[in-house]
């Protein structure tokens, strides 16, 4: 066991950490209250080459291992969650599917420029649509339709909740092409935004996670060439699944970082006000609250590597990433509510930080499977 991080790794935490503070955190309220996507910050990442982290470098990525993954999401979500969970959607389930299940075409004409983020000098990025209006944690009940007409899918439907809905180029679609068979007849289309028939519906206004951009997208008679579906026919429910494994990892290390910066933001301040006398950090009201945080933070922080690091080592990952997601994000509600009780008054205003975290912090307990499924994951796994 080596809990060393290498030179590399450690490089990318600076270079993110830097990234975060000098790049995000300048306007992150107003994008927050305007309900503004980070489209200019999404495009530094980009040339930063941090939308196709784990992508091999033929493929227009960074070749950079999932551990280096975990580092850099930590950094940025200490900042600024709706940037990291473009981040995060875009290289855990659209590239990291692309690479594992794509074919050499699909591989050239879409994974490079989404690896890259850019495309023709433009911000190039994708979206993963599983979710439905009725098929949230029950994702087999797909009501989506991809009708088998030959050479073409025909694909109907509406998605939910669908980050980077309006920012993506590229959406990888969860429909049913065969009702009959259940989950294995559910296939994965890789569909255009700007192919007729696609149609993005109103954002949303969300509690937290502002910057991003959340849509429903709806598909009314899409024709999408059979060249478009990844893996076998009846492989998109598994495709789903598989991704999600390692987007969960994605999503633990956003909470790990969302619980850590308030985790500074309170420890900071605790140091600078003063009641009945002496600094607050003095009180061991507030030591008891700094040393649950320190600890659980520590606790999210080794989850969220053992999982990465079994991904890296070519293991099976599914229940260390779910155990990861579970722990970390419930640890980010948690500690993110303790940081605005020792702000008091301040933490209950903007200019603050810690609201904002704490809002950002409730997401990662519903998206890619509510903490809920996730036990379903792991007692599953334990109890086989
Ligand atoms: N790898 C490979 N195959 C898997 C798998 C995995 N990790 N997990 C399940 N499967 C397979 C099963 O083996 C089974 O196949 P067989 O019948 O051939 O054995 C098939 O998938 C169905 O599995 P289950 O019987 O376990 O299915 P279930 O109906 O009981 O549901 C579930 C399981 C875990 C609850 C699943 O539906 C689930 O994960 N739900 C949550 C969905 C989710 O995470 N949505 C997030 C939306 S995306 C998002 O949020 C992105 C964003 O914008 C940020």
């Amino acid at each position: 066991m080596d809990f060393v991080f290498t030179e590399e790794q450690l490089m990318i935490q600076k270079a993110a950490r830097d990234f975060a503070i000098n790049d995000c955190l300048p306007g992150v309220i107003e994008r927050d209250e305007l309900q503004r996507f980070p489209k200019e910050q999404i495009e530094k990442l980009a040339d930063l080459g941090f939308m196709g982290m784990m992508v091999s470098p033929d493929y227009g990525g960074s070749g950079l291992d999932t551990v280096s993954y975990v580092l850099a999401m930590e950094e940025i979500s200490k900042i600024d969650a709706s940037t990291s969970v473009c981040v995060s959607v875009n290289n855990s389930l659209v590239c990291y599917g692309l690479e594992s299940f794509g074919t050499e075409e699909q591989k050239q004409q879409y994974l490079t420029p989404l690896a890259q983020g850019k495309k023709d000098g433009e911000l190039y990025i994708g979206a993963f649509l599983l979710s439905e209006p009725e098929a949230g944690s029950d994702a087999t009940s797909q009501r989506t339709t991809a009708e088998d007409k030959g050479d073409y899918y025909l694909l109907n439907g509406t998605k939910n909740w669908i980050t980077n809905g309006s920012s993506a180029s590229v959406y990888l679609v969860i429909a049913q092409t065969d009702p009959a068979k259940g989950h294995k007849g559910i296939n994965c289309l890789i569909v255009e935004k700007n192919w007729p028939g696609v149609t993005v519906a109103a954002k949303e206004n969300k509690l937290g996670i502002r910057g991003s951009d959340t849509h429903s997208i709806m598909f009314n008679d899409v024709k999408v060439p059979k060249a478009n579906r990844i893996g076998e026919d009846g492989f998109g429910f598994k495709f789903a699944m598989k991704t999600l494994a390692g987007g969960r990892i994605g999503i633990a290390s956003q909470a790990l970082g969302i619980a850590s910066g308030a985790y500074e933001l309170a420890l900071k301040y605790s140091k600078q006000r003063k009641a009945f006398g002496k600094e607050i950090s003095q009180h061991q009201a507030i030591q008891f609250k700094l040393a649950d945080m320190a600890t659980k933070i520590e606790a999210a922080r080794l989850l969220c590597l053992k999982a990465a690091w079994e991904k890296d080592n070519g293991l099976n990952y599914d229940l260390s990433s779910s155990m990861a997601k579970v722990f970390s994000s419930e640890a980010a509600m948690w500690v993110t509510v303790e940081a605005v009780q020792i702000h008091g008054g301040y933490g209950f205003v903007k200019e603050y930080h810690v609201e904002r975290l704490m809002r950002d912090a409730k997401i990662t307990q519903i998206y890619e499977g509510t903490s809920e499924v996730q036990r379903i994951v792991i007692s599953r796994s334990i109890l086989s």
